[in-house]
């Protein structure tokens, strides 16, 4: 099969217009479907008419080779190891600006000028404060709650506080919920870390940036000042613009989704935290310091590698792997350098780095992992830094959802203003029963079948 152009190299002229022919094999009627070209990329096969002209749906689970929208926020080329958003390099951006600049560009498709940086950066900071009846909000949740389930608990409560003044057919009101969210988002997972350990909320302090104060608002206690240290400002800064955003990811897909049906952006949010929450989407990089941890010693590793290949075991090497990058994850290069960064500034020695740069080296150089195109991901960094700035792992996704919050709000605010948005509605491909006679219970025949939950629940391994 010829690989699909990345380049579009192949464009035709104007006046040639390039289109794909179905045929039905059985009846051997043809239809006709147009080529749509993204700026860069492969070509898409625009199918949109196709159950209306041919009676027939496509069948793609995960979605891996259907687009559910346009979009101009962010392109990936997974097998070069590129990102870019609008058109700027991930590592430039993570290298070079801070997370509010990306927010910016994220959102308006332009780097903010100096005036336009200083409004926004005020902006923000205007809106980090939570309305004392939310915080009240805590104290309904266990302590021991995970974090991410709070989180989920109190984007979605600010729905009930901004619902009546947030009109999403006004681009203002729109634009003020953006910033809300993006704004809240750091004192909103820090006050479910403080909760959890028992401590005072702190407020957030304008005079610091949105790194220094994520910092601040999950360490500082009020019997002493908080200090900053610049490079643990600096590799959260990082992590935060790696995380800004990466196109049609499953909670951002979600958050489209759950939005298409001109839902409450605070409600598609929340939305957006619980499909983040999973261990194969931003729950990795807590699995993978449980994986590590798991593993434990070196000499343990080719048992590990071993399990992750077999597929009778479920296992998989966690930070490993990703539905588009087939090479290096451009982002975890530049969080492995982070990483040695903070590690070297703490002068920590850490057994768990050791381990997982054993790790990585070994399942590089692995026949299985290079065959499948397995590298580790951002999530195989970050979960080390994050220990190592101070985190508990159950706040390690928190920190992934406070970054891309920016992402989920700039893909729902692009949806809203596309004049091409419908309601999200996938077609199914039915394989259960054909319409058969009702009985009632009294009518229905005796069993012995044992009722268990693996028979009732069990899916494909039920017995
Ligand atoms: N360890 C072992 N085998 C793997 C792994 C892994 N981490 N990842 C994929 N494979 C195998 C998989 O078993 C399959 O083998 P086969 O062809 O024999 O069936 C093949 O590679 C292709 O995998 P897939 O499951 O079809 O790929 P996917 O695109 O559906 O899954 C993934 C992508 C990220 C869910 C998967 O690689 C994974 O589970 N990785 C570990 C979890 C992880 O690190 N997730 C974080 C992703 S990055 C953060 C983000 O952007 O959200």
């Amino acid at each position: 099969m010829a690989k699909p152009d990345k380049n579009n190299t192949s464009r035709p002229a104007k006046s040639v217009r390039h289109s794909f022919t179905l045929t039905d094999n059985e009846t051997g009627k043809s239809w006709e479907f147009p080529t749509l070209y993204g700026t860069v990329g492969p070509k898409v096969l625009d199918t949109r008419k196709l159950f209306n002209q041919a009676g027939v749906f496509t069948y793609d689970p995960g979605f891996a080779s259907t687009a559910s929208c346009t979009s101009e926020i962010t392109y990936i080329d997974g097998d070069a190891g590129i990102l870019l958003h609008r058109g700027y390099a991930i590592e430039d951006l993570a290298r070079n600006t801070d997370y509010t600049d990306v927010c910016y560009l994220l959102l308006h498709g332009e780097l903010p000028s100096p005036e336009e940086k200083s409004e926004f950066d005020h902006e923000i900071s205007n809106h980090t404060m939570l309305h004392e009846q939310l915080v009240r909000f805590y104290s309904g949740f266990m302590r021991s709650a995970h974090p991410m389930a709070i989180m989920i608990g109190v984007v979605g409560a600010l729905s009930a506080f901004y619902h009546d003044s947030t009109d999403i057919n006004d681009p203002m009101q729109r634009m003020k919920a953006a910033h809300r969210l993006i704004a809240k988002m750091p004192t909103i997972g820090a006050y479910a870390y403080k909760y959890s350990l028992g401590q005072s909320f702190p407020y957030p302090m304008n005079n610091l940036n949105y790194s220094e104060n994520v910092l601040r608002l999950m360490f500082s206690v009020p019997t002493r000042e908080y200090d900053i240290n610049p490079v643990l400002a600096r590799a959260m800064n990082r992590i935060l613009i790696l995380h800004a955003d990466h196109e049609q990811n499953a909670s951002t897909s979600t958050v489209r989704l759950a939005g298409s049906s001109a839902a409450n952006p605070f409600a598609c949010v929340a939305a957006g935290i619980a499909s983040l929450w999973g261990p194969a989407h931003g729950g990795a990089n807590e699995a993978v310091l449980n994986m590590l941890h798991e593993i434990g010693t070196k000499d343990r590793i080719g048992k590990y590698i071993k399990k992750a290949q077999d597929p009778e075991d479920s296992f998989r090497l966690m930070g490993f792997g990703h539905r588009v990058y087939k090479n290096y994850d451009p982002r975890a290069e530049v969080l492995r350098k982070t990483c040695h960064e903070v590690l070297d500034e703490l002068g920590i020695h850490d057994a768990t780095l050791d381990l997982a740069m054993a790790l990585e080296e070994i399942a590089l150089k692995d026949a299985y992992f290079q065959e499948k195109k397995l590298y580790p991901n951002v999530d195989f960094y970050s979960g080390i830094i994050l220990r190592a700035i101070g985190f508990p792992v159950n706040m390690f996704t928190v920190l992934f959802a406070i970054g891309r919050t920016v992402g989920w709000i700039a893909h729902w605010k692009e949806m809203m203003e596309s004049p091409e948005s419908r309601i999200g509605r996938p077609r199914q491909l039915y394989v259960g029963s054909k319409k058969r006679e009702f009985t009632s219970v009294a009518n229905r025949e005796h069993t012995d079948r044992k009722i268990s939950w693996s028979w009732l629940w069990g899916g494909k391994n039920k017995g």
